[in-house]
């Protein structure tokens, strides 16, 4: 899975986010050590607690599937901006693989690569 596949599948998930309140469409993709890729969109809701990020829509499809091992993960909005894990998605991450590779893209050519320990410092484990 090279990293252009792995955005590629981000951006066109990105197409079924539900954002009408922050406008604000995000699509991530996460390939798992047993090669299968998972999907997700960020996912809103007027009770806006309960609206959920790309990432973990992604990580917590893939969980619920039997994985654990996540080697590679991609995130992408519909602005020209680097799109950043929040920190809640940062600690997902980092609970089941501080060394998964983040790739934070500003669209599909464009991104910034880095581990998930290198993006929370000093994460908390109990
Ligand atoms: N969001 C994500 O899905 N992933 C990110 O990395 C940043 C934020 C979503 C949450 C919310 O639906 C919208 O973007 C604005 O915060």
């Amino acid at each position: 899975m090279t990293d252009e596949e792995l955005i590629g599948l981000a951006a066109r998930v990105r197409q079924n986010a539900y954002a009408p309140y922050s406008d604000f469409a995000v699509g991530a993709a996460v390939f798992c050590a047993s090669g299968q890729v998972y999907t997700g969109c960020n996912i809103e809701n007027s009770a806006f607690g309960a609206g959920i990020c790309a990432e973990r829509v992604a990580v917590y499809k893939a969980i619920s599937n039997g994985e654990r091992e996540f080697l590679k993960l991609a995130v992408i909005s519909d602005r020209e901006e680097f799109c950043y894990p929040c920190g809640i998605c940062r600690q997902v991450l980092f609970e089941f693989s501080p060394d998964c590779v983040v790739l934070c893209c500003r669209n599909e050519k464009e991104y910034k690569k880095s581990r998930a320990y290198e993006l929370l410092p000093d994460g908390f484990r109990l």
